[in-house]
């Protein structure tokens, strides 16, 4: 990953793997000690759950893998960091997580069901824009959801586990796909989020054997109460598909006039 973090800026998250026993004690003992967090500038005081600002976002890592129960400090912690968020400087609220809330695949099924019923509403009451999340190891992409109903009022939930590694991928879903389902896949891939200003955001996910100009899966994000089009309704418009063609033609005649410069790597 050294080659990746000397020249992009990363912020990371626990995830199931990085815990461990040290000395009889079960633990993140390496994470916590070996990442840098802007923990401490959300006044959270450990690495497993913090946020940040870039832009015109506020992004707030939740940690899977801390106590989560409304006793707990995290918890506390969260319900702190949303009432301090300043939607006028930061009107993007976005959510990140190691385990999806929204999942339907099989693997992983459920496992996250007791964060999300003890901490939806709260990122219901606030207005989340979107929550990413890994663990399982495919893509997949929701409607705007909140409780399992389609909400025009709730998040969409991206599932961009499908970056690699040496387990495989999850193939097998539940069927018949949930409502709350628009988009999902068994494929290696990465995604791009572009805010493009205070209420649009796009959204593209590529799979990894396609070009560049191909975009798998690709949606405009407009922040909720912001559109007079149900955002649930927006996604496989012809609207979004010719948009998202002229889109990517602007973007390869960007490129052809000013190509990207070539990094170098020590
Ligand atoms: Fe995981």
């Amino acid at each position: 990953m050294q080659s990746s973090a000397a020249r992009i800026p990363w912020q990371v998250i626990e995830g199931n793997h990085e815990e461990e026993v040290v000395e009889g004690k079960l633990g993140f003992l390496a994470y916590e000690k070996r990442f840098h967090t802007p923990s401490t500038f959300s006044e959270s005081n450990t690495n497993l759950y913090y946020s940040y600002e870039v832009a015109g976002l506020h992004v707030i890592m939740l940690g899977c893998y801390a106590d989560y129960s409304r006793k707990s400090q995290q918890y506390a912690w969260l319900e702190k960091d949303l009432a301090k968020v300043d939607r006028s400087r930061t009107p993007w609220l976005i959510v990140g997580m190691h385990a999806p809330w929204y999942n339907s695949n099989v693997a992983h099924q459920g496992e996250m069901e007791g964060m999300r019923n003890t901490m939806e509403s709260l990122l219901f009451e606030y207005g989340v824009d979107a929550v990413f999340a890994g663990h399982v190891h495919a893509y997949e992409r929701s409607l705007r959801v909140y409780k399992g109903q389609l909400n025009e009022l709730g998040p969409v939930y991206i599932n961009i586990g499908d970056g690699g590694n040496r387990e495989g991928l999850s193939n097998e879903y539940i069927k018949p796909s949930p409502r709350w389902s628009a988009f999902r896949e068994p494929s290696y891939g990465m995604g791009v989020l572009n805010v493009m200003n205070t209420t649009h955001a796009v959204w593209q996910w590529h799979r990894n054997q396609d070009g560049i100009m191909v975009i798998g899966d690709e949606i405009d994000i407009i922040r909720a109460g912001q559109s007079q089009i149900p955002v649930a309704e927006i996604m496989p418009s012809c609207k979004g598909y010719f948009l998202g063609a002229f889109r990517r033609i602007y973007m390869f005649l960007q490129r052809l006039v000013q190509p990207p410069a070539p990094h170098k790597f020590a």
